[in-house]
């Protein structure tokens, strides 16, 4: 294993630090880490990537302090949500988001729908009970994580971002409890925010017959360390031809409906 000599004490500039990792990006790129998981190799990913355009959109940077305590995804997957739902202006249908926790994510789609004022529906599906659907496919997750989030966390959040009238939210496990209603539905953007195999499939499995030529389903967590599952089901769709399925290295898959 190659070793890395640092001569790092607690006066380190955060510039010099940067320039550090910068430098020894190509050795930390080749530091395998295990995934739990046989065909889901991991390793530390250390990018050239710089351009940062979350930096300056004063639009996002505006709702993302508004969402913040809501959310548990990053500022580069929010943003990302952001610009995507400014470009499905064209697509026609409505939105859902599955796995809304305390509305974070899903509110702040919906405010971005609202501000290019485009009438939709943005659907917010939660248990409130936590994760469901974990099995071998898994690692981290057993079941029953992140139960800490209500109803009223996620109507009170769309008041206060003035989206209360374009959200539904859809209580009980998706699509399982739920999925009825929308049974007719046509959808331009799915977000998808599970933790798991199973989940992330059975969304993406009802939700692909319902979702516009142009529209796009992202899976959050791809990548990451905890979510190996959700990794093992997005290499999957690569196989899929009417579909268009990227990979990005902020945790985020992207499959685009192409036919
Ligand atoms: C990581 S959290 C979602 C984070 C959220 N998007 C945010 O902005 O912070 C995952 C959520 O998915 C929910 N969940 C997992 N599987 C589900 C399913 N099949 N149906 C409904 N909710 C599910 C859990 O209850 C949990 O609140």
């Amino acid at each position: 294993m190659d070793k890395v000599s640092l001569n790092i004490n607690m006066e380190l500039p955060i510039v010099e630090l940067a320039n550090l990792y910068r430098n020894n990006r190509s050795k930390l790129a080749r530091v395998g880490l295990d995934s739990g998981l046989e065909d889901v190799p991991h390793r530390v990913i250390a990018t050239n990537a710089v351009f940062a355009p979350w930096a300056c959109d004063t639009g996002f940077r505006d709702l993302f302090e508004k969402v913040r305590s809501n959310t548990l995804v990053d500022q580069y997957c929010l943003h990302e949500l952001w610009s995507l739902a400014g470009q499905l202006a064209n697509v026609p249908g409505d939105v859902i988001e599955v796995g809304t926790w305390k509305g974070g994510s899903g509110c702040l789609i919906a405010s971005r729908f609202r501000r290019e004022g485009i009438n939709l529906t943005t659907y917010l599906c939660d248990t409130f009970n936590g994760v469901v659907k974990a099995g071998e496919k898994d690692t981290f997750y057993k079941n029953g994580e992140h139960a800490d989030s209500t109803v009223e966390d996620v109507e009170n959040l769309a008041e206060s971002l003035d989206v209360r009238s374009s959200i539904k939210i859809l209580k009980g496990v998706f699509p399982d409890d739920t999925a009825r209603e929308l049974e007719n539905h046509k959808f331009r953007l799915c977000h998808v925010d599970v933790d798991t195999y199973q989940g992330s499939k059975e969304i993406t499995e009802w939700v692909w017959p319902r979702l516009n030529i142009g529209g796009a389903i992202i899976y959050d967590d791809c990548g990451s360390r905890n979510c190996p599952g959700v990794s093992r089901f997005v290499q999957e769709q690569i196989d899929h031809t009417d579909r268009f399925t990227i990979y990005n290295l902020n945790g985020h898959a992207i499959t685009m409906k192409t036919g």
